[in-house]
């Protein structure tokens, strides 16, 4: 059992309606996220506390480091190149054909550097939405179709596995995957997590190859183990809408946690902020999109 301290909120970053997909930039030691309802990308330098934010829509959903320094960032139907520093639009990379109650949502950059970004409807209810891939050279792929809300990415470290999380399945699903060619071979195995509270939305894996699973609607992150599905640890959370998390901090022990307010902004407590914990163990770096 990974022994996590108590999670602290980060009340001088802003607020969100709906804060979503953290990830860490050692290099410039940011953290960086969206705010899907709010048109907006943050960032946070841990060294000085200084504050960013990009105006970019409609609905930033997720984003991703380039390795040229520049920002991949997924909006409605559209994967875009976007400056970090004065939020220009570089290239559009690809463009999805989806029916016009579809969103981009949560994405990741795989090992080799293509970008895998899901879908979702907006209305949370049929499964319309797809998985595609990015490759460097600009082509588009679908690897999966009929998903619901498309949420959480993470890969083993050897890139043989993938997590996979289409939130109303409340499970996360491990898929054989060929890192070679980018490309799904089947399903290895389904954890469920329907006895937690919530759905199961952003995840993150750290050194020891668990996962770190946020149940959206249940306040709190748990620690998962891939293998055997085992819960060997949990974080709980005073916000209900625990979004995602990522690793983070000089030594990549600290797990931001984004939240979500209750979209009516009626909510008085620390929703739509930004959290922190010390997690007890290290995690690992997003891979950079190789565009
Ligand atoms: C989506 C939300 C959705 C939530 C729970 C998030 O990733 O952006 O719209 O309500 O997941 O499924
Ligand atoms: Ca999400």
């Amino acid at each position: 059992m990974v022994q996590a301290s108590r999670p602290m909120v980060l009340g001088n970053l802003p607020r969100s309606v709906l804060g979503e997909g953290p990830i860490w930039l050692p290099e410039s030691n940011t953290l960086y996220w969206v705010d899907i309802l709010g048109d907006r990308v943050h960032s946070y330098r841990l060294i000085d506390g200084h504050v960013g934010t990009i105006n970019i829509g409609p609905y930033p959903s997720c984003v991703m480091p380039n390795e040229d320094g520049n920002l991949v960032v997924t909006v409605k139907d559209r994967v875009l190149l976007v400056n970090p520093h004065n939020g220009s639009v570089l290239r559009v990379l690809a463009t999805v054909n989806e029916p016009p109650s579809n969103r981009f949502n949560d994405c990741k950059c795989d090992p080799e550097g293509r970008l895998v970004a899901g879908t979702m409807d907006m209305n949370e209810k049929n499964p319309t939405g797809s998985v595609y891939v990015v490759d460097p050279g600009f082509g588009l792929r679908k690897i999966m179709g009929s998903v619901t809300i498309s949420n959480g990415i993470a890969w083993s470290q050897d890139g043989s596995s993938m997590y996979y999380i289409d939130s109303p399945t409340r499970r996360v699903t491990v898929l054989r995957y060929n890192r070679r060619e980018g490309v799904v071979e089947g399903v290895i195995k389904h954890i469920d997590l329907s006895s937690y509270p919530g759905v199961p939305d952003g995840m993150t894996i750290d050194t020891e190859g668990y996962l770190w699973i946020a149940l959206y609607g249940g306040g709190k992150v748990l620690r998962v183990n891939p293998v055997d599905g085992e819960v060997t640890g949990q974080v709980e959370v005073p916000a209900q809408y625990t979004t995602s998390c990522t690793f983070g901090g000089s030594s990549l022990t600290t797990l931001f946690i984004t939240t979500a307010t209750d979209r009516s902004r009626q909510t008085t407590g620390p929703d739509g902020y930004v959290f922190s914990v010390e997690a007890g163990v290290r995690g690992t770096m997003v891979s950079k999109c190789r565009f």
